[in-house]
């Protein structure tokens, strides 16, 4: 069995309330942490620590858990770099350019998709993601959502079938029929390679009585439920969402009062996304009074070629500093065990005993300069499982 020792760390973020400083961060300082069989086997003082095969010294950085990106849409071919200039320009986001991708995804081979998949789930790992949800949803046949979800499914366990991303052209007079191909046929051939199922609930896209169709046909072929919400306008998306218990809830750019306080007394998470506000220049969600209210809330990248075209969590974590008033812990927590939580997964998202080694070194002092320091590659290493990336 070999051992690696992650030695001389100056700041371990342990995501462990009361393990240390820094409330639900549970900081702990110059320690050193063991990795044994991909998890994380002890925590101490460096003169205590164990013999180990190999060591890495961290020379008094900053170490975290790795981010959960549990967010993200990578099958998809070509790119909309001409609608964001146009939106840069004054155009409005309508979601519409949806059907763009859908036309190139659909031509692409699978070769195609695979390297596109490769290349962002690289360059977020390089970026700290050591877990990251994928979703389909620019296929929209029963074939194209299969093998979307297929690809997907290579990199990640954290799969999402969204075949109800929108209603394609060719279902464009005859939603209901569409529905009923999702619920029947394109579920047979996703759920096999997926954990989850999503709705995009939004006026233009999935209407509540469509979205808890195809949410309740999901979870009855085992997946869990998760939703867009409440992206570009106040809908039904949150409330529908946590009624049907789902692990999350994501956007929630427009809330009211009352979905506030149903999500305040729900295990659901808040899901922000604060890239496509970025990229659509629109106003960010209001993540204070969520986490004023009690709400747990996660951040993540909604990483697509349309709303926001970054595989950045550090970004994300300066985003919601700087535009959503989130602390810098809080932010660091959200982009962590926030992420886990939205993915209703224990063994990520923290470093303790027992956890999956996903580990994060920056080269920094502390996680604040994540927030601090915006755009500056600030990810000295990462270990996936207990391996160096
Ligand atoms: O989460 N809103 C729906 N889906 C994506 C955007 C997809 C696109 O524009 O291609 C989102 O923002
Ligand atoms: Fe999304």
């Amino acid at each position: 069995m070999s051992s690696l020792l992650v030695d001389d760390i100056g700041e371990l973020v342990t995501n462990v309330a009361g393990a240390g400083e820094g409330g639900p961060l549970g900081i702990r300082r110059r320690v050193a942490l063991l990795v044994e069989e991909g998890r994380v086997a002890w925590i101490g003082p460096s003169r205590d620590a164990p013999a180990a095969d190999r060591r890495i010294d961290a020379g008094g950085a900053a170490v975290l858990p790795g981010f959960v990106d549990s967010h993200a849409h990578l099958v998809f071919a070509g790119d909309r770099a001409a609608e964001f200039a146009a939106r840069m320009a004054g155009e409005p986001y309508t979601g519409g350019g949806i059907r763009t991708t859908v036309g190139a995804t659909r031509a692409a081979s699978d070769e195609e998709l695979r390297a596109t998949v490769r290349r962002l789930r690289a360059e977020a790992m390089r970026q700290g993601s050591t877990t990251m949800e994928i979703k389909s949803g620019y296929g929209l046949t029963v074939a194209d959502e299969a093998r979307s979800l297929r690809i997907a499914a290579e990199v990640s366990t954290e799969t999402t079938f969204l075949g109800a991303h929108v209603v394609p052209a060719e279902y464009a007079d005859r939603p209901d029929d569409y529905v009923g191909l999702v619920c029947g046929p394109m579920l047979a051939a996703a759920a096999p390679y997926a954990r989850w199922v999503d709705v995009f609930c939004e006026r233009g896209a999935f209407d509540a009585d469509h979205t808890r169709a195809i949410l309740t046909c999901g979870q009855a072929a085992g997946l869990g439920v998760r939703v867009h919400a409440n992206q570009l306008g106040p809908g039904p998306g949150v409330r529908l969402g946590v009624e049907l218990g789902a692990a999350s809830v994501d956007h929630c750019t427009h809330l009211d009062d009352a979905d506030v306080d149903v999500l305040a007394g729900s295990p659901t998470v808040a899901t922000l996304l604060p890239g496509a506000e970025f990229s659509t220049r629109s106003p960010y969600p209001d993540a204070r009074r969520l986490l004023d209210a009690g709400v747990t809330v996660a951040l993540a990248t909604d990483c697509n070629p349309g709303s926001s075209y970054t595989s950045s969590m550090p970004f994300c974590i300066a985003l919601a500093v700087r535009e959503m008033r989130m602390t810098p812990a809080e932010a660091v927590w959200a982009a962590t065990a926030g992420g886990a939580r939205a993915l209703r997964r224990d063994d990520i998202g923290v470093l303790t005993p027992g956890a999956r080694a996903d580990v994060v070194i920056l080269d920094a002092p502390s996680h604040l300069h994540l927030a601090y320091r915006p755009g500056v590659p600030l990810i000295r290493q990462v270990l996936h499982n207990g391996v160096p990336q």
